[in-house]
């Protein structure tokens, strides 16, 4: 019985551990953190630090492009970004990964997966749904879907900021994306 209340409890502590946040941007794409020289992009993972007021340290990993160091991708295809920096240092880099650290305000940051991607997914289902049921965003890779989106696009006559909204949600739920879809 002990055994099982200690397994129980190492359990409760891993999850609190990996409990993802992710952030969260009011319809927007993109975080300008200007004083930081980072900008960081909505929906992403992330793991939080720590709090102090306001604002929050977190930290992200991923990968890195050798031949663009100002950028952070979340696949090793460089097909999502996670963020994007003013100065190289800032990311640190070991081979082809990345990692990246940033105070973020409160109000940016969600441990709701579906409220980060909430304007992303809505597009998707208001804009993706006229002609046809939705389309289940995991059964494509990220590359299949910037050819499927390239060709619906016209159909859907989506202005580029919805575009970006919607391209971002089906890369990042894509099969080789990085998030799942919650039912
Ligand atoms: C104006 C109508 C219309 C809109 C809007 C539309 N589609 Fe389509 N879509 C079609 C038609 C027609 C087909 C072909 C028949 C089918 O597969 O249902 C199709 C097929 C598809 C397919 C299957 C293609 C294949 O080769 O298997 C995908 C995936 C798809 N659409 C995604 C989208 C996405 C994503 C959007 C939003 C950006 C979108 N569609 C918006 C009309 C539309």
């Amino acid at each position: 019985m002990r055994l099982l209340i200690n397994f129980l409890i190492v359990c409760i502590f891993a999850i609190g551990l990996h409990a993802k946040s992710y952030i969260y941007i009011e319809g927007g794409i993109k975080l300008p953190l200007k004083q930081q020289k980072i900008t960081l992009y909505g929906g992403v993972p992330v793991k939080v630090i720590s709090q102090n007021g306001n604002f929050v340290k977190i930290k992200m990993n991923g990968y890195v492009d050798k031949k663009d160091s100002l950028s952070l991708y979340a696949t090793k295809n460089h097909k999502l970004l996670l963020a994007t920096v003013k100065e190289p240092n800032l990311i640190k880099v070991s081979g082809d990964k990345g990692i990246l650290e940033a105070k973020v305000p409160k109000k940016n940051i969600t441990d709701d997966m579906d409220e980060a991607w909430e304007a992303n997914s809505d597009l998707f289902y208001d804009k993706c749904t006229k002609c046809h049921h939705a389309k289940i965003v995991e059964s494509h890779s990220m590359q299949t879907w910037d050819v499927l989106f390239s060709s619906m696009q016209p159909k859907a006559r989506t202005t580029k900021k919805q575009s970006a909204l919607i391209l971002r949600f089906l890369r990042a739920f894509a099969k080789d994306g990085i998030l799942r879809e919650s039912d």
